[in-house]
């Protein structure tokens, strides 16, 4: 069996990836039509055209103007559990999913919907297709922390649905040190903590991040590798990289999927894992993401063994279902 298949067929854990981010064209024309909302597209080959991106923002302007015609309880059921359905397929075995209630609120979706509907798919998921999950809120970095703030408030009667909080959106210009209360709001409450950092922003935003948020785990991390010191600390701790290749190659964090970092990352002794991002927008769910970095950069077994682990080994599962979870990778992976 080569490398791709092995990858493909194996269970593995998921760890970022945006649910609006998953919004299938065809899916959001047909959603577009129930609620009587008008795209600014007029087919899904046009949808498809518009996702040429040099940068961040560019990919972010279309995701929000995408995510625009979910309204209802429903439509949030749909696009999680479209997703859950095709991860099933990668032989996802679990799954730790970003939201942006700040997406959704501000155009007037109540924070119940939102998060009512994502929760009943994850639920369903866990029943029908056997995928456990986490759920983790993201604040969006390019509002003032005042209305993260809000938003944390909005969710306290719901934070048995609520597993962590995360931060994304635009990184440069807003580094993590403008979060620090909300997110010391969610250390106290017993949430875990993850932030988007060193996608597009310096290595310092990731010290940041680390010292001032006291996150958990990093969100990309790639410029990490610009400083030595950083790495080492962050190898030391055995801090979990949620890695997304095609999406680094789709917004230019790399010029090519041949010069991709994982490696690097992996040698540097960096818990790494891989992960789609935004799957429908970046060309590829996890399973292509294993692929792409198989391919453009010949892994060996032991390096794709090392990232399938790893993607267990950085999840918030607790030590017990960790520990079954790998027992059934290592089950895998000896037969062979
Ligand atoms: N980076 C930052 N924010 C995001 C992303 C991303 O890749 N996807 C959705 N929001
Ligand atoms: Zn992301």
């Amino acid at each position: 069996m080569n490398l791709t298949t092995l990858a493909a067929k194996a269970p593995k854990a998921e760890l970022h990836l945006h649910i609006e981010g998953s919004f299938e064209p065809e899916l959001m024309f047909a959603m577009a039509k129930r609620n009587d909302v008008k795209l600014p597209f007029a087919s899904v080959e046009e949808v498809c055209a518009a996702y040429d991106f040099s940068n961040l923002q560019e990919f972010l302007d279309i995701y929000y103007q995408g995510m625009s015609v979910l309204l209802y309880e429903q439509d949030f059921y749909d696009l999680t559990w479209e997703y859950l359905t095709r991860a099933a397929k990668d032989n996802v075995i679990h799954t730790e999913i970003f939201f942006d209630p700040q997406g959704h609120t501000e155009r007037g979706v109540k924070f119940a919907d939102v998060v009512g509907g994502i929760s009943r798919a994850l639920a369903d998921a866990k029943q029908q297709l056997g995928i456990s999950s986490k759920l983790i809120m993201c604040f969006l970095r390019h509002l003032p922390e005042e209305d993260a703030l809000a938003t944390w408030g909005e969710a306290q009667e719901f934070l048995s649905l609520i597993d962590g909080v995360g931060l994304d959106s635009s990184e440069l210009g807003h580094p993590p040190s403008k979060f620090k209360k909300v997110f010391a709001l969610a250390k106290d409450a017993g949430l875990h903590l993850v932030a988007h950092a060193g996608e597009e922003g310096p290595p310092e935003y990731v010290w940041q991040a680390l010292d001032e948020l006291h996150i958990d785990r990093i969100d990309h991390g790639n410029r990490a590798l610009e400083d030595q010191k950083l790495v080492e600390k962050l190898a030391g701790s055995g801090m979990c990289l949620t890695v997304c290749p095609l999406s680094n190659l789709k917004l230019c964090v790399v010029g090519d999927i041949t010069e991709h970092p994982i490696r690097k990352m992996l040698q540097s002794g960096l818990l790494a894992m891989i992960n789609s991002d935004d799957p429908s927008y970046f060309g590829g769910y996890v399973n292509d993401n294993y692929q792409a970095v198989i391919k453009g950069l010949g892994l060996s077994r032991e390096e794709v063994e090392t990232l399938l682990r790893n993607s267990f080994i950085g999840s918030f599962l607790d030590k017990s279902e960790k520990a079954v979870a790998l027992d059934k990778l290592d089950q895998y992976l000896e037969k062979t």
